[in-house]
């Protein structure tokens, strides 16, 4: 296969309509900090186990294309013994892994960040290519305050999505372009659509200097939303509503297809929010699905709580989740679908 041919595969697949993908490649210390949240102990076993949970789920391809895994994963086995990568390729769903190395601070800015991994990033991805990755992610982040991003910020971060971008489609992966700007913070939602707007645009001006076909990669944004502080919540119309227009001024058409993070919404909000996107209009040039982390996964984490007796009953958890986002994908889900777990 040339690597055209090769990108062309891998986004057909993972923009398919309806369908989404799940991120399961928190570092060592976020998943550490997710499974101590549930009074489990965070080993190079329980996390294996837990993304094993995961992905034989029964019946979970048809809700998820592709799922991002973090390193240490991508060399681990499920139970019987099959390698990750592998297990995921026989369900007809897309490995991908998480290839930026976390964030460091910017040096003359307040304390704002960005991420780091360029060195030696073409020589990783043609490792992980070898362990099945068709496609990978980068992420960057925006803190809004007062007087942050900074420029500097939003430029230096764009200007690493972008050069990630290009390696990544130089040795045919598909880069997940992810620019998170964080729900932390007391902002209103037009503060949160003044600060979203340049950092997309900077990042789409800055893949289009490095060269990079818009065609083979996948937009990961955060939606537009008031912050978690915030007063005056947004509502999901309002959400929808700047969200779109954000993007409908900053992304291409070229580009197939959009999924969001959750970025620390509840489950049923980051559903919601989809679905509301989905069903206001028909005439979108991009599909908008989802690339969730927390949402698909805090209530399957919170019933299983590292008891193999519970491996089941969580499972059932994650697949109702996957099946009720891909239902927002295609504007279908309804809030009365939602069965909500006991515990939640
Ligand atoms: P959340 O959906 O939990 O925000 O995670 C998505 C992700 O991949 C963060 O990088």
């Amino acid at each position: 296969m040339t690597i055209i041919n090769e990108l062309e595969h891998t986004i057909t697949k993972l923009s398919a309509k309806g369908k989404g993908i799940l991120a399961a490649d928190e570092s060592i210390p976020t998943m550490t900090k997710r499974l101590e949240a549930v009074n489990t102990e965070s080993t190079e076993e329980s996390r294996r186990a837990y993304r094993d949970l995961l992905i034989t789920t029964p019946g979970i391809n048809e809700f998820i294309a592709g799922v991002i895994l973090f390193e240490e994963t991508l060399y681990q086995k499920t139970l019987d013994g099959t390698s990750f990568p592998e297990k995921l390729m026989q369900l007809a769903i897309l490995p991908g892994i998480k290839v930026d190395k976390g964030l460091v601070t910017l040096p003359n800015t307040s304390n704002e960040q960005t991420t780091q991994g360029l060195d030696n990033l073409a020589e990783r991805l043609l490792e992980y290519k070898k362990k099945g990755a068709c496609f990978a992610k980068w992420r960057a982040v925006y803190q809004i305050t007062a007087h942050t991003p900074s420029s500097l910020a939003i430029h230096t971060n764009a200007e690493s999505l972008a050069r990630y971008a290009a390696i990544c489609q130089s040795v045919g992966i598909v880069p997940i372009v992810e620019p998170e700007v964080l729900i932390d913070g007391d902002h209103t939602i037009e503060r949160c659509a003044e600060v979203s707007e340049p950092v997309l645009y900077s990042v789409f001006h800055a893949l289009q200097r490095h060269q990079v076909k818009l065609e083979y990669i996948v937009l990961k944004p955060s939606m537009v939303i008031s912050g978690k502080k915030c007063a005056q919540k947004a509502t999901p119309e309002q959400v929808a509503k700047a969200t779109l227009t954000v993007l409908k001024r900053t992304v291409p058409a070229a580009v197939p297809t959009i999924n969001f993070l959750s970025g620390g919404q509840t489950s049923e909000e980051a559903t919601t929010h989809l679905n509301a996107m989905n069903s206001v209009s028909s005439s979108l040039p991009w599909n908008l699905s989802y690339s969730y982390a927390r949402a698909l996964q805090d209530y399957a984490m919170k019933m299983w709580h590292g008891d193999k007796q519970r491996i089941s009953a969580a499972q059932n958890l994650f697949y109702e989740r996957a099946k009720l986002n891909s239902l927002a994908a295609i504007g279908n889900y309804q809030p009365a679908l939602e069965k909500k777990p006991s515990f939640a």
